[in-house]
């Protein structure tokens, strides 16, 4: 949930890490701060808010040191306050640590500490880290942080640095993502990729309980017994301007006009000789055909993917599927056997819910096949075969892109499912195939002229509620558009199966009350109509977005979001595209920070 970074080199460190936090910050950014190693001493910098506040307050610090760590901060144990950023320091000062993840038993740890005459400056789990490395430390401080993490419980990716070790920092990690490179005249390491792409594009991440004692000059990789190891190098082709806006206002736009590209990319090379194929499930022919029941684990806007894939698996290849928050799922007793086939969707790929429900589910003998967007991610080496949408860094909290990366790859996966179950011949797979490829150009056409998304959000702005309704496809679009207004504009909104509504919901309609219907053309059309005019009769304002050339619904609807006409099974491609504009529209229109929401991060690495 926090970013952590940290330099070692030739050049001054402090505007690197400050460069590193700002890359991160999409994290966590409640507060931050650095800490500088020159002349065997360390100097600590905290400030609350963002980064750029941090900027400024070290702007002037006269510091050229060349090593260094920093910190953005999600807070989880501590009030966002500045004697709770980090770094976190020893009662003596020389020693300085950062911390992404969660201490459980720090408490136990903290009395025992107090009890030995340590003196606490903060209300965090992480600050005993610090404590318990002084207590260790007898002038090898790798020695120091591996006693120290031997009692600690809990996940963490950790950086280190002592006054007496000068250019030395000691990093490890526990559950929490951790990446390090070496080139550009230093060392670097970080939650994430983007904040050590300056340095090469040949970058590790680290193994859990795995250490790398950086310098200058290089890094070193040893195991939990202490043993030299080989790092295996993962080579990055997406660049830095990945972290840039790219001329966009905000990363969310910048995002949902790279839809199209993610939506080609993510079927590349799927289908050769007619037949699909996602070499990555690694089951074989045999063992796709025996799965018997599908679960779709996941949070959060990956779990409104899981919705879709239920209607396409269970629609093409017969196969029974439950959609299921990975909160949920992993302290009820699902039924799992070896013929259930248990799917975990997480862009991010670290999301702590979705991992522990994949950890369960392998317990039970299930198959996890992962889908994420994170090379190399918890999710990915947890799972049994991994599939990556190939959506690049999505850096806005909200999700957009990596979402249609996601229905993309389950509809693929829905596909596969129904060709081993010979559920689709080869002519049905290849039309089906062509057709979601096709939404790709239908995307940029929806892109290419959005002033009635605009106009149907300036009539939405001023609103205190909202409710999403639709049928079908359309149900399942509109929790996710429910969420994206929700959690980018802070508007109360609600999605509902539009046949519920008379079960309650439209009691909430009052004259003005926006509704928003899903209604593009689907076997279940008429009924929806139906659904529009109920919510008319009692005044409500009603948006829709629906398939071009529908004149009947222009007719029942204030505002209109039209989109290209698509086969019912890939309407959710299409029809999530306005819903996201307009959620986004919205939140301009409010003064909303679009790209970094109150309250959110960009991964939940915690319960
Ligand atoms: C969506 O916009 C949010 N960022 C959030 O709901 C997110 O989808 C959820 O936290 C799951 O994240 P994951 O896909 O990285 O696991």
């Amino acid at each position: 949930m926090c970013g952590i970074v940290g330099y070692t080199g030739c050049s001054p460190a402090k505007d690197i890490l400050i460069e590193g936090l700002q890359r991160l910050e999409y994290r966590g950014y409640d507060s931050a701060g650095i800490a500088l190693q020159k002349d065997g001493a360390l100097t600590v910098v905290h400030r609350v808010g963002k980064v750029e506040g941090l900027a400024q307050a070290v702007q002037s610090l006269d510091n050229d040191g060349t090593c260094g760590i920093g910190h953005t901060r999600w807070a989880t144990h501590g009030v966002p306050a500045e004697r709770n950023a980090h770094p976190h320091t020893s009662c003596n000062g020389d020693i300085a640590i950062v911390h992404n993840g969660i201490i459980e038993n720090f408490m136990e740890l903290r009395d025992a500490l107090e009890a030995r005459g340590h003196v606490f400056s903060s209300d965090t789990d992480t600050e005993v880290i610090a404590h318990l490395i002084e207590e260790a430390y007898a002038g090898d401080l790798y020695q120091a942080v591996r006693d120290a993490c031997e009692q600690i419980v809990g996940a963490y990716g950790l950086a280190v640095v002592c006054a007496q070790e000068p250019g030395r920092i000691v990093v490890t990690r526990k559950d929490s993502p951790i990446v390090l490179a070496h080139g550009n005249g230093g060392s670097y390491v970080a939650s994430d990729i983007i904040a050590v792409l300056d340095a090469s594009r040949d970058v590790v991440v680290l193994g859990d309980d795995q250490f790398a004692l950086m310098d200058a000059d290089g890094i070193e990789y040893r195991d939990r017994e202490g043993a030299v190891i080989e790092p295996k190098i993962t080579h990055v082709d997406w660049d830095v301007d990945v972290a840039e806006k790219g001329g966009y206002p905000d990363f969310m736009l910048k995002e949902i006009h790279e839809q199209p590209r993610v939506v080609r990319d993510t079927l590349a090379g799927r289908l050769t000789n007619g037949a699909l194929k996602i070499d990555e499930l690694g089951l074989s022919l045999e063992e796709l055909n025996l799965i018997d029941r599908v679960y779709v684990i996941a949070c959060g806007t990956s779990y409104h993917a899981g919705l879709i894939a239920k209607q396409l698996i269970e629609g093409w290849a017969r196969i029974p599927t439950e959609v299921e928050v990975a909160s949920e799922f992993r302290y009820r007793n699902p039924i799992i056997t070896p013929s259930t086939l248990v799917v975990a969707v997480s862009q991010s790929g670290e999301t702590a819910d979705t991992l522990a429900a994949i950890r369960d589910a392998r317990i039970k003998g299930a198959k996890v096949f992962g889908i994420t967007n994170v090379v190399g991610s918890p999710v990915a080496r947890e799972s049994d075969g991994v599939i990556y949408t190939k959506a690049n860094k999505e850096i806005a909290v909200a999700s957009t892109k990596s979402f249609l990366g996601q229905v993309v790859s389950l509809t693929l996966l829905a596909l596969v499912l129904a060709q081993s179950k010979g559920k689709l011949s080869v002519s049905q797979i290849r039309l089906l195939f062509r057709e979601l490829a096709d939404t790709a150009e239908q995307i940029e056409c929806i892109l290419s002229d959005t002033s009635s998304i605009e106009e149907a959000a300036q009539a939405c702005k001023d609103a205190h509620d909202a409710l999403f309704i639709g049928r079908g496809m359309g149900a399942a679009i509109c929790y996710e558009g429910a969420l994206k207004l929700k959690e980018i504009s802070y508007l109360h909104a609600e999605a509902y199966a539009a046949g519920e509504m008379k079960h309650g919901p439209i009691a909430l309609l009052t004259p003005g009350f926006p509704v928003i219907v899903v209604a593009t053309q689907s076997p279940v059309y008429d009924k929806i109509v139906s659904n529009i005019q109920e919510s008319r009769a009692r005044g409500a304002m009603i948006i829709a977005v629906a398939t071009e050339g529908d004149e009947e619904i222009a007719k029942l609807a204030d505002y209109v979001m039209y989109v290209p006409k698509v086969r019912d099974c890939f309407s959710a491609i299409t029809a999530t595209v306005p819903l996201q504009l307009f959620s986004r529209a919205i939140a301009v229109a409010r003064g909303c920070d679009v790209d970094q929401p109150r309250n959110l991060a960009k991964s939940v690495t915690v319960e």
